[in-house]
């Protein structure tokens, strides 16, 4: 099975958990883009779906689908959000924003009443944070936000490179007009401290780690597909 396979796995795990009448959150990247296509064959199979998109690449997708959109000015409240992650943990902590689009999929994950996790078995870790952690962050003043981040890093036991994302040869851009500081922490130490403290730095935006979000993660492994569900705290 390749690792597309795998993805797709998930993806279509989590048809299970969905039904005609739900409000949806669309995640993105490579994984959320095969549930996409699968909400698509369900809604020309008739059912009434409505659902925000977390990208205007999987806004794109979605249109070309024929997938019924709304927004969560309309739709404050969705029934469940289907995303990716970049890694997972066994509390069901995630970074995200690999794909970039973290502020959206962390917006639209808090307004649904439950957030599934789909990916492929490479995903979960033990410690998260060998996948470089995204921040997302203002541009004006860049380099005054990225000494508060080192401070954030250092308080709450943590190290590592910052490096400001690049695409052609160009800092990326958001969809939301920010860029993105993938910070290569290695293993992230105190994961609720880190996050409260880049939390509070005024420049960022957010950060990729969703924690407390995600009740179910469907993962796929070349012998099925394994659920984690995260334990009442
Ligand atoms: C995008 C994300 C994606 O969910 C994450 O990067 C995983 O992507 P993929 O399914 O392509 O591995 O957070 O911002």
């Amino acid at each position: 099975m390749s690792l597309d396979d795998l993805k797709k796995a998930a993806a279509l795990a989590a048809i299970a958990h969905i039904s005609s009448g739900m409000k949806l959150g669309l995640g993105t990247g490579s994984t959320a883009k095969h549930f996409v296509d699968a909400v698509g064959e369900k809604v020309k199979e008739g059912w009434d779906l409505v659902c925000v998109p977390t990208s205007e690449a999987t806004r794109k997708q979605a249109e070309g689908l024929g997938i019924r959109l709304t927004t969560l000015d309309e739709t404050p409240v969705l029934d469940v959000t289907v995303d990716g992650a970049d890694e997972l943990d066994s509390d069901l902590r995630l970074i995200k924003g690999g794909g970039g689009a973290l502020l959206r999929e962390k917006i639209v994950a808090s307004s649904s009443r439950k957030m599934i996790v789909i990916a492929d078995d490479s995903k979960k870790v033990a410690t998260l944070g060998k996948f470089p952690l995204p921040v997302e962050v203002v541009p004006f003043g860049l380099k005054a936000t990225g000494v508060k981040i080192e401070q954030a890093f250092a308080w709450s036991g943590n190290k590592g490179p910052i490096t400001l994302r690049m695409r052609d040869g160009k800092p990326y851009v958001t969809d939301n007009g920010n860029v993105i500081l993938d910070c290569a922490l290695g293993r992230i130490e105190n994961v609720e401290k880190l996050a409260a403290a880049l939390s509070s730095i005024p420049g960022v935006v957010d950060h990729g780690l969703f924690i407390g979000m995600a009740s179910l993660a469907l993962i796929a492994t070349a012998h099925g597909i394994q659920e984690l569900r995260r334990q009442a705290s």
